[in-house]
């Protein structure tokens, strides 16, 4: 585990839309620096892929461990092609699709990709982001930048520019501010290199969507067993508030036995009785419930809550990428 720094910049937070900030996220990016800043799926914190030195700056700021490799994003195919070492039909076609968008494509690496951004690895994960001021940034930049998510280490990822002062203020010299996340959750995540494509983090873009591009696509739990743990982002307790989070069937039951600091994310309304500052009503579909579903985290976990008691999820496919993050969040 690499020790987290300690705090040494006064962070400023911008507002992505005043004049010159994406240039001066640019600047700085260009100089070595990390700039934290939207993505169409959570807040990232960002480094010149290119240099082993920025990189490294990244693993210090989260305290992130050195086995877990970063994904690269880039503003189009052609700055895909020259971070890897392959390029194979089934890329072309997921591309065409998804990109730009929250989906990210791990493949054989380009030798000019240092080994810091992969944890060592031989494989690579690109990604070609939608939000218009990652793409300002990577306009301007005109190199790849190695973002995860700006959170510290094993904690959850931030969808607002606060979330990211909360845990990275003092460490970074720069947060352009760009609101709250349109989806809310991290990218869904495609490894190419084996012989069947293997959906390794699931996400707004579904299993189902990736085999209608390209036939066989399996789950990396289909085929636990079969190789190496291939992405850290699988481990079970990963993307976690700090209160314990436990999911409900019977969620009247689990009311029945909470105790003070309790805070709910349901569905639904609160029965009468229940504080309403404890209860976080939810919109009740996959995208409304994503986008808002760190921000009630994060929330929950300002207001001091100890345990949360999420309301268990439709079983629907459409719901499946949030299932997952929940159950991290659970540790189950
Ligand atoms: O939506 C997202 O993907 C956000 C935004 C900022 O783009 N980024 C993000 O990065 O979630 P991070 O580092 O928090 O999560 C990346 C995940 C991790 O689980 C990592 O292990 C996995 O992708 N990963 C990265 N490179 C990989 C590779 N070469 N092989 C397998 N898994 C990889
Ligand atoms: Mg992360």
């Amino acid at each position: 585990m690499t020790e987290p720094s300690e705090p040494s910049f006064s962070t400023e937070v911008q507002p992505a839309d005043a004049p010159g900030a994406l240039g001066q996220a640019a600047g700085l990016l260009a100089q070595g620096h990390l700039v934290a800043l939207p993505t169409e799926t959570v807040y990232g914190l960002a480094a010149d892929a290119r240099s082993p030195d920025a990189v490294a700056r990244i693993f210090e700021a989260k305290g992130r461990p050195a086995d877990n490799p970063l994904i690269v994003h880039v503003d189009s195919v052609g700055m895909a092609r020259d971070c890897v070492a392959a390029w194979p039909s089934a890329a072309e076609k997921i591309a065409e699709q998804f990109w730009p968008g929250p989906l990210s494509l791990v493949l054989p690496k380009a030798v000019t990709v240092p080994d810091i951004v992969t944890a060592g690895g031989a494989t690579v994960a690109v990604r070609c982001p939608a939000h218009p001021v990652m793409r300002g940034v990577l306009a301007k930049c005109g190199f790849p930048l190695a973002a995860p998510s700006a959170n510290r280490s094993n904690r959850l990822s931030p969808t607002r520019a606060e979330h990211v002062v909360d845990q990275l203020g003092g460490r970074i010299p720069l947060v352009l501010d760009g609101g709250a996340c349109d989806l809310g959750i991290e990218s869904t995540v495609l490894d190419l290199t084996g012989d069947t494509p293997t959906l390794l983090r699931p996400g707004m873009i579904s299993l189902g969507q990736l085999q209608a591009v390209l036939g066989g696509v399996v789950s990396a739990k289909l085929s636990a067993g079969i190789g190496p743990l291939k992405s850290p982002g699988l481990l079970p307790r990963h993307y976690s508030p700090r209160a314990k989070l436990v999911v409900c069937g019977d969620l009247t039951a689990a009311l029945g036995q909470a105790g003070e600091a309790t805070h709910v994310i349901a569905r639904k309304s609160s029965p009468n009785a229940w504080p309403s500052e404890r209860w976080h009503r939810l919109p009740d579909d996959p995208d409304g419930f994503a986008r808002e579903l760190y921000d009630t985290l994060h929330r929950c976990d300002r207001l001091g809550a100890e345990t949360i008691l999420v309301q268990a999820l439709p079983s629907a496919p459409d719901w499946a990428a949030l299932h997952d993050r929940l159950n991290r969040a659970a540790g189950t």
